[in-house]
């Protein structure tokens, strides 16, 4: 065994830390294209790869103010490669604003055979090399996602120890390649279970998370978290408030987080914009030890305004890149635990 070498834990350190700086959260536009092309179509257009970046552009050539509360950008792999109308690639915009790139690298679910319903996530075979040269394009940062579900049997001990061992083997290979890896086990939000079961089952799959990154030696102080927070299934009645959701979530993330992993930034995984700032505000208020930085790592919670406001309409860009600012800016505060409704 050996630690990695002082200049690569200071690169993985500095850049970790530069994505969870105070005040600031990450961007997701990480959606596959099947994904992006539903929310295409709900606007009435195809999905073609011009329409992709045209929306894409939309979100990076917003005003440089997005840079005081968003630090980093998480983007597909088609997105690296593409240009702005007048010929600026989209890594380039963004590192001007000083927004740090990363990508997703996992390549989605497929299901685990014979099991409830559950889903392992592929892309390690050739991880190392897509890392290496994502690095090239200015990435420094990584994603990868493993969703858990919550029913009567599930998640399973499999699941659990399946998720667990792909996100360290996926957290070490992102690392060897300099690359910060967001570790982002989603327990997800469809049941009807209420909140304590849903903070057990975090609880227990960030245990077997972390038990499984210090088994592979992953660097933690060059990592970050991407969770859920903790809330009932968006099918139990009634609905948690955000003070109850912040001391379910806190207190799972203290039982199983390490204090040397500097930043958690939650996923929004279904809730409405608004819910996801007043969870987050919520969370950074409440009063319970905290000694990683609380931030937004968001999607569809920064994206649903812009997506209706631009309508695939080119003369509604603007507008709709004053709503991207706005959910940022109210994000931006509730990381600090500033924000009022
Ligand atoms: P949501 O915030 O829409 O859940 O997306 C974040 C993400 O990166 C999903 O993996």
């Amino acid at each position: 065994f050996s630690y990695p070498t002082p200049e690569l834990q200071a690169e993985l350190k500095r850049t970790a830390e530069a994505i969870v700086a105070p005040g600031k959260g990450i961007l997701a536009v990480d959606e596959a294209n099947d994904g992006i092309g539903k929310l295409l179509a709900a606007v009435g257009l195809d999905n073609t790869e011009n329409n992709r970046r045209r929306y894409r552009q939309l979100l990076f050539t917003s005003d440089k103010s997005l840079s005081d509360h968003v630090s980093a950008v998480i983007l597909f792999d088609e997105t690296v490669y593409q240009k702005t109308d007048d010929g600026q690639s989209f890594i380039e915009v963004l590192q001007k604003k000083n927004i740090i790139p990363g990508i997703k690298v996992d390549r989605d679910v497929v299901p685990l055979f014979l099991s409830e319903d559950e889903v392992t996530t592929q892309g390690l075979d050739d991880l190392a090399a897509r890392c290496a040269e994502y690095k090239k394009q200015g990435c420094r940062f990584a994603k990868w996602r493993c969703p858990l579900k919550i029913g009567s049997h599930t998640p399973s001990v499999q699941a659990i120890n399946d998720t667990a061992q792909v996100l360290a083997r996926y957290a070490s290979i992102c690392q060897s390649q300099g690359l910060v890896p967001i570790v982002e086990p989603d327990v997800l939000l469809e049941g009807d279970h209420d909140i304590v079961r849903t903070q057990k089952v975090t609880e227990v799959a960030l245990a077997a998370v972390y038990k499984a990154l210090n088994d592979h030696h992953v660097f933690l102080e060059g990592t970050l978290l991407k969770p859920n927070m903790v809330t009932p299934g968006q099918g139990y009645k009634p609905k948690s408030t955000p003070e109850e959701i912040a001391v379910a979530t806190v207190t799972a993330l203290l039982r199983g987080v390490p204090a040397a992993v500097p930043g958690i930034a939650f996923l929004s995984g279904g809730q409405s914009e608004e819910e996801a700032t007043l969870n987050l505000n919520a969370i950074n208020k409440v009063q319970l030890k905290k000694p990683w930085t609380l931030t937004f790592s968001y999607g569809r919670a920064l994206q649903a305004s812009v997506w209706k406001t631009w309508a695939g309409k080119d003369e509604n860009v603007k507008k709709a890149q004053a709503e991207l600012l706005k959910r940022a800016k109210a994000n931006g505060l509730a990381s600090l635990g500033k924000y009022e409704a």
